[in-house]
């Protein structure tokens, strides 16, 4: 992979792809595929199962190697965006093991570790339990926001799924990343859940930061996104809400029901 040249400090795209391909083994997911993002858009991808959602954003993430094409983050290398904290990733499912004894206070504060990385230095490499208590601060402003402060000593595995969820997002909020990539956030949480998260991804926009995030709500993105990307193994369709929803063929189902008046 070459990452583009010209890193610039205020670039435009926050994501930008160029001709990608990318798989597992001999499986080909994504290919001739090209990506733009603006930087400081609230972008959805959908797509049906299995179309390459989740693959696009662990390129971005810098997790998964494209196997052809160029992929910059704010203009420079990902693997440079990645190690400076500015990339925050909530996956789709979660490499934790529940079963671990971390309170939700400690896997939030894990958001953190980027940043107190950065700050270079030994302290860096000493555990999160010791680390100022400012990171620990802003872990329980961020449990509080997705409204799970009353949660922060529980073990995270005796979090519901909806629970979980929002601890995972607030792990992905206290990062202060420039961009987020939210992998189904609003997938399994209940309708306040899902006000609360909604809310708090439009004041991260607000506050400068790109969001990205996977849905299967379609009509969800109206007046919400900005721009709307539709994956098939690459972005066939992009713009806004309206445009791309109206080149999206309508739910037979939801059709039919419409016309006997169900
Ligand atoms: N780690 C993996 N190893 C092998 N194949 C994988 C792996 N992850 C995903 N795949 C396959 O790659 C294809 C695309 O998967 P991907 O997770 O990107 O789809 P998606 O669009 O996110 O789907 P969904 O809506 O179900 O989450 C699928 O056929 C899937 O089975
Ligand atoms: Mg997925």
């Amino acid at each position: 992979m070459r990452a583009l040249a010209r890193p610039r400090t205020e670039a435009a795209m926050a994501v930008e792809g160029r001709g990608l391909a990318a798989g597992y083994g001999s499986l080909s997911v994504l290919a001739d595929c090209d990506i733009e993002i603006a930087a400081g858009s609230l972008t959805a991808l959908v797509g049906p199962n299995g179309a390459g959602k989740s693959t696009l954003l662990k390129l971005v993430t810098g997790a998964l190697v494209p196997w052809r094409g160029t992929l910059s983050v704010f203009g420079g290398a990902v693997a440079q965006a990645r190690r400076a904290g500015e990339i925050a990733y909530m996956p789709q499912h979660e490499a934790i093991d529940w079963d671990y004894p971390l309170t939700v206070r400690d896997v939030v504060r894990l958001g953190r570790l980027p940043a107190i990385r950065a700050r270079g230095g030994w302290r860096a490499w000493l555990p999160m339990s010791v680390q100022p208590g400012a990171d620990t601060e802003a872990a329980l402003g961020a449990l509080d926001a997705v409204g799970l402060a009353g949660l922060a000593h529980r073990p995270i595995g005796a979090l519901s799924g909806g629970q979980k969820k929002r601890a995972l997002l607030a792990r992905a909020l206290v990062q202060g990343a420039r961009l987020m990539l939210l992998d189904e956030p609003l997938a399994g949480v209940d309708r306040d859940s899902e006000a609360v998260i909604r809310r708090l991804l439009i004041e991260a926009r607000a506050a400068g930061r790109t969001v990205v995030m996977v849905t299967h709500d379609l009509d969800g993105t109206r007046g919400f996104a900005d721009r709307v990307l539709l994956i098939r193994g690459r972005v066939v369709a992009a713009g806004t809400p309206e445009e791309v929803l109206g080149v999206t063929p309508p739910d037979p189902v939801a059709a039919a029901l419409a016309r006997t008046g169900g």
